[in-house]
């Protein structure tokens, strides 16, 4: 059974059909990348499945459950078990990190502070930085930001992270740490992980399938392998041949 089941899912803004009929199954335990042009819908399905934005038509179920037409105070039940790494990695700069990471502990749990204290400790040392908690968003680099927003997402344990372009604007080394560390709470924390990137090197490397997305459609979906032995065209002209022979190499 699938964690989620995407069916037909539509979504139009004023002209311009963003999914159109999309399908999709997300199992329980994969690391999952859906790939796909600029532009091509990514983010919109991410929101789609967190109840962030209404869709037109189809269905979406979570864990067994129709959840596209929850209410929004349905919604705020199922994103608690939904962590969330945003493309802008925002911290709220007028809070410490320690407050950073604490802020859903304290929204979303009735934890003592002396827990708190140990569930932000714990999950900074699980994204490999161990101590930092009385530091300011404004005193981190780019990368030890993007790693703060991660503990935030993961600090409650939720069951599903979503991350949104998690190497934007990083650089390489800082990529390669966040994609061990992905790699790393998938092992310690069981998650399932939905990844939307258009870093194919990343992509290949950290998942277990991939997910193409097309004109709103899925048109291809396997392993990073069989996506560089694909002889569909839609696949081989994404990837392009010059990537494709860097990631055979690599
Ligand atoms: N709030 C919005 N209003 C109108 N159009 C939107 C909105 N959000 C996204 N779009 C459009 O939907 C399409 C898909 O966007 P998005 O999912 O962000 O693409 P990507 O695959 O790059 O993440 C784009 O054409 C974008 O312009
Ligand atoms: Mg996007």
């Amino acid at each position: 059974m699938a964690l989620f089941e995407v069916r037909g899912v539509r979504k139009v803004f004023g002209r311009n059909v963003v999914l159109d009929g999309l399908d999709l199954d997300i199992f329980k335990g994969e690391v999952v990348t859906i790939i796909g042009e600029s532009g091509s819908g990514k983010s919109i399905l991410l929101k789609a499945l967190m109840g962030l934005i209404e869709i037109d038509a189809g269905t979406i179920r979570f864990d067994d459950e129709v959840v596209s037409d929850a209410s929004e105070k349905e919604w705020t039940q199922i994103r608690r078990r939904i962590g969330m790494l945003f493309q802008e990695s925002a911290l709220f700069d007028s809070l410490s990190v320690y407050e950073n990471v604490a802020y859903a502990l304290r929204e979303q749990t009735d934890m003592p502070e002396e827990e708190i204290a140990r569930q932000v400790a714990e999950t900074l040392t699980l994204v490999g930085l161990p101590g930092i908690e009385e530091m300011w968003p404004a005193d981190l680099s780019g990368g030890m930001r993007k790693r703060v927003a991660l503990a935030r997402a993961v600090a409650v344990r939720p069951e599903t992270v979503f991350y949104d372009e998690p190497a934007e604007g990083l650089d390489p080394i800082n990529v390669t740490r966040v994609n061990r560390l992905l790699l790393g709470l998938q092992e310690s924390l069981n998650v399932t992980s939905v990844v939307v990137t258009h870093n194919l090197k990343a992509a290949f490397r950290i998942s277990d399938r991939l997910v193409l997305i097309h004109d709103g459609k899925v048109v291809a979906t396997g392993t990073p392998e069989s996506f560089l032995d694909s002889q569909d065209p839609i696949v081989r002209e994404f990837i392009g041949e010059r990537m494709r022979r860097v990631l055979l190499a690599s």
